[in-house]
């Protein structure tokens, strides 16, 4: 190489993000993308080609993730990150949820999680990388209408003790991360469900959980970002109305 040849590109590091069209998986895109290569999760796949394009490296991972099999992930040799960020809410009293609310949710909240994280641990264990999922203050309390919502959170709370205690001799560093109130579709959805007004100023802004992900993922190798809670504060602020 002589002194005015280019320097070899050294490859950016590869981030999974389910849940990266809307939402806080989006705020989580929109942070990582400055330093990682993107691979976008969602089920729109030309929402999510429009959405790479906006950012510098990045292309779509467009699948329901209650139907990720092993060809999704063929092609994906070595992740840096994967973010579980998919989730869904659905609020109702044990007397009247039927056994689709209670599947659907498990299935996307839950096993679709492990699924994925199953079928990427070689990947993952390759890169030294780390898992985060998106878990909720809901991980760690019920209560009324909250059973379905909180148990998927309890059940995910369980998964990834379990994997962090389990990949810590393969190098791969686990973290779970307990937002409050987020100003997202699913809060309007929320909002809606309890008959009130949705003032989203008054809930944390996705990028700041975007921001906690970020922590999690500069951590260098001899510290982890196990278990992190980021809550409203319950002060008023310029954007409430
Ligand atoms: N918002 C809050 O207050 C809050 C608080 C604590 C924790 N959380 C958790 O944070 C995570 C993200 O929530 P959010 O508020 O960003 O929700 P959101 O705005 O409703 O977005 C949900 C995301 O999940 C994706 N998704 C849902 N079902 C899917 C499926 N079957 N296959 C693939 N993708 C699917 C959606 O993709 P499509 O665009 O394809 O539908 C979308 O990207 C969830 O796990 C949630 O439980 C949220």
């Amino acid at each position: 190489m002589t002194s005015s040849s280019p320097l070899p590109r050294t490859p950016l590091p590869t981030a999974l993000i389910t849940g990266a069209s809307r939402g806080i998986g989006r705020a989580i895109a929109d942070e990582l993308a400055t330093t990682h290569h993107l691979l976008l999760g969602g089920r729109d796949r030309s929402e999510l080609e429009a959405l790479a394009s906006s950012y510098p490296s990045a292309e779509p991972f467009a699948v329901d993730v209650r139907q990720v099999a092993e060809a999704d992930v063929a092609g994906i040799e070595s992740l840096d990150v994967l973010v579980h960020s998919a989730g869904v809410l659905r609020m109702g009293a044990v007397a009247d949820l039927d056994d689709d609310a209670w599947r659907e949710s498990f299935e996307i909240n839950v096993f679709a999680v492990a699924r994925l994280t199953r079928l990427l641990l070689p990947a993952l264990r390759r890169a030294g990388g780390q898992v985060i999922a998106i878990n909720s203050g809901s991980g760690f309390t019920s209560g009324s209408s909250s059973a379905v919502y909180s148990g998927t959170k309890f059940a995910l709370r369980a998964l990834t003790d379990a994997l962090r205690e389990e990949e810590r001799p393969h190098g791969v560093r686990v973290c779970s991360i307990h937002p409050g109130r987020v100003a997202t579709d699913m809060q309007r959805e929320l909002h809606e469900y309890e008959g009130k007004d949705y003032n989203p100023g008054a809930w944390i802004q996705p990028e700041q959980v975007a921001k906690t992900v970020r922590l999690a993922v500069d951590a260098s190798r001899e510290a982890a970002v196990e278990s992190l809670n980021i809550r409203p504060s319950g002060i008023r602020t310029a954007g409430m109305a």
